[in-house]
Parts: C-alpha cells; sequence; structure tokens
C-alpha cells in the first residue's frame, strides 16, 4: 500500500487488548481506568480476518502490541495463525515482560520473530515507582528466559525520564554483554506522556558516550520501526534510538495500527483512520473493508506536530498510550 505522500505502508501494529499488569506513570493512570468490555474488544477470529486484508495489500510485518499483549490468552496461538497467512513475513511482539517467561515456549513454537521488552531502570524501587508496581523480579525472569531462545532477536525499550535514581546508562551493559539490543525512546506527548519531560537521544548518546568511548553509526536495519542504532567497542548489542522529537522520523513512516477495539489508526497522534470493526460486524466484505482500508491509508498525516501547537484540536489524540498500542 502507498499512501498520500508516496511511503510504502507494510508494517501493522495490532493491539490485542488495552488492559496492563503494570500502570507505568507516562502511560495509565494509576486509578480509575476504564475497562473495555469484552465484547468491544476485536475476537482473535476478526484480528486474523483484517491481517488477511491487510496482507492482501502489501503488510508483510505485524507488531502484537497492548496494553499488555501477554495478559489477553492466546496469544502464542493468534501469533501462529497470522504467521500463516499469505504474505506475512514476521510477526513480532512487544512486551512489558511479565508473563513472558511462562509463554515463551509457545511464543517461539508459533514462530515469534523477534521480542521487544519494556525495561526503564534496573534498580527494583525507582522500577516500582514508575510501573506503580512491584514486578520487577518477574520482568527479569522474563528477560533471562528471552536470553534462552538466541533465535528470537531481542530488544529492549527504555523510555528515560527525568526521574531520581532513573539510571539509564547501566541499561546499556546489556548490550555490552549479550547480543541483545538496548533502545532508548525520547518520551512523546501522548495521552499522560504530555505531563513529563523528555530526555534527547543527545543528552543519552553523550553519557553513554562518556562511559563507553566514542561510537559508530550503524547503517543496517533491526527491525520494522524507526529505530536508528549505534555500536560501541566491545558490545555484542547495539544501541538504538526512537527519537520522534529530535529526530523526527515520520518521511519514512511505513506503518499504521489497528486498536484493540478495531479502529485503524494511520497516525500514532491523530484519531483519523477507519472503523474497521463496524464493517466487519456489519457485515462487509472483504472488498468492502479493503476499500476502507486504503481511503485511509491514502489520507494518512503526513507527520506528528509534536512540537506545534495544536493546530486542529479535534484531530488531536485523547487517548492513552495503552489504549493505543504504542
Ligand atoms: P522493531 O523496530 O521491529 O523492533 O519494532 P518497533 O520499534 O516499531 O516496536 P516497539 O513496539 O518496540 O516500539 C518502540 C517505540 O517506538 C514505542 O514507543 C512506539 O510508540 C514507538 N513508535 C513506533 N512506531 C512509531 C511511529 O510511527 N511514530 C512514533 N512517533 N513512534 C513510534
Ligand atoms: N512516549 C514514548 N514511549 C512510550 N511508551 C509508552 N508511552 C510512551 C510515551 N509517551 C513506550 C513503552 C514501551 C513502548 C511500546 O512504548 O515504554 O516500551
Ligand atoms: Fe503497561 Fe506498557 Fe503502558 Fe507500562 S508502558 S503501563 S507496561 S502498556
Amino acid at each position: 500500500m502507498i499512501d498520500g505522500y508516496g511511503r510504502v505502508v507494510d508494517y501493522i501494529r495490532i493491539s490485542v487488548t488495552d488492559r496492563c499488569n503494570l500502570r507505568c506513570v507516562y502511560c495509565m493512570p494509576q486509578e480509575g481506568v476504564q475497562s473495555v468490555c469484552h465484547e468491544e474488544i476485536l475476537r482473535y477470529d476478526e484480528i486474523v480476518r483484517l491481517a488477511g486484508v491487510f496482507a492482501s495489500l502489501g503488510v508483510r510485518k505485524i507488531k502484537l502490541t497492548g496494553g499488555e499483549p501477554l495478559v489477553r490468552k492466546g496469544v502464542p496461538s493468534l501469533a501462529a495463525e497470522l504467521n500463516e497467512l499469505p504474505g506475512i513475513e514476521q510477526v513480532t511482539l512487544t512486551t512489558n515482560g511479565i508473563g513472558l517467561k511462562e509463554q515463551l515456549p509457545a511464543l517461539a513454537a508459533a514462530g515469534i520473530g523477534g521480542i521487544n521488552l519494556s525495561l526503564d531502570t534496573l534498580n527494583p524501587e525507582v522500577f516500582e515507582r514508575i510501573t506503580r508496581r512491584p514486578a520487577f523480579q518477574q520482568v527479569m525472569e522474563g528477560l533471562e528466559a528471552a536470553l534462552g531462545y538466541p533465535e528470537i532477536p531481542l530488544k529492549v525499550n527504555c523510555v528515560p525520564m527525568n526521574v531520581e535514581g532513573q539510571n539509564v546508562t547501566e541499561l546499556a551493559e546489556f548490550a555490552r554483554r549479550y547480543p541483545i539490543h538496548v533502545r532508548y525512546i525520547e518520551m512523546m506527548p501522548i495521552g499522560l506522556g504530555k505531563q513529563f519531560g523528555f530526555r534527547s537521544e543527545a543528552e543519552i548518546l553523550a553519557e553513554l558516550e562518556t562511559r563507553y568511548g566514542p561510537c559508530r553509526p550503524f547503517d543496517g536495519t533491526l527491525g520494522n520501526g524507526p529505530g536508528r542504532y549505534v555500536s560501541f567497542e566491545g558490545f555484542a548489542g547495539k544501541i538504538g534510538f526512537i527519537s520522534a522529537i529530535s529526530h523526527k522520523f515520520c518521511e519514512r513512516c511505513n506503518r499504521v495500527r489497528l486498536t484493540s477495539q478495531g479502529f485503524l489508526k494511520t497516525c500514532l497522534q491523530y484519531e483519523r483512520g477507519a472503523d474497521l470493526k463496524s464493517l466487519l460486524r456489519g457485515g462487509a466484505s472483504d472488498g468492502e473493508i479493503r476499500a476502507a482500508v486504503e481511503a485511509a491509508i491514502r489520507a494518512k498525516p503526513a507527520s506528528h506536530q509534536f512540537l506545534q501547537r495544536q493546530d486542529a484540536e479535534e484531530d488531536k489524540e485523547t487517548h492513552t498510550m495503552s489504549q493505543i498500542g504504542g
């Protein structure tokens, strides 16, 4: 699929649930999270049918996200079904790591093509302050378990914040010691993220170079998303940056999102897209759904406007990251 700006869209992020077993301060409110009732969430057969339509339009890579995807039962079988679809080359997962140890054997058997694990700190007390849950040990067990599957590419996602005690440099040790890629994500002003300042790529890179010496740019791609990577001498893995603020990457955007409620979102920052669940449940044919997807992708916005003042208020995203799927 080619959008209105000539960008090839071959990657879809599918959120299987907006629920999560953590409450990261920049992603979900502490209390008052409204649970969406089960009927409003796409069933797996509906997700597979829509994915078939996306594949017929040229989507090749699928990322399963949440909320936390592993809180929904049956994610490994969904991954296996998606992997079977003609045209789909890779199905990957982004998880907070809780539940990973238990589900890894099934995910590996399903042919999962990569796992990204979110981990913002190595300090259990800081972890609990950021995620509001005492789950550090479970996440570490998930990470350790994933190291036991070297055939599954593994990345760690860290969002640096101005939080006391969050030492993000020490997370880079994983990339030094293991073939894991550690990525630093600039905080985006989406949902609750608006309340936090961001620490820039330049700032983090300077800290890393002070500790590990100068880095070299890495020209290859490692995954399907907006990460850019550098190499440090003696490291087994790469260090990556996802810098939507300081290094806007929208002109290379290759992706759209399907929310757990079946809305096709064509840009992270906008409500724009198509309500595919209503079409599906209203009895639309694959051809009608395909036409709706094509029209939505043709109207995909050129870029986010994180740094501009709000222009068209009604067009801006009002959901939290957990509802969008990251
Ligand atoms: P791989 O490159 O395949 O490993 O995946 P990814 O980096 O796309 O996936 P992941 O779920 O780990 O996302 C990492 C971060 O990138 C999250 O914070 C996402 O919100 C962010 N991200 C992914 N796509 C976009 C995008 O289109 N725009 C912006 N601004 N951020 C994005
Ligand atoms: N800005 C940047 N990254 C975010 N994530 C969640 N909210 C934000 C935000 N506002 C990250 C999570 C996870 C990934 C899927 O998205 O930490 O690693
Ligand atoms: Fe859950 Fe991820 Fe949001 Fe944290 S960032 S609350 S782990 S969905």
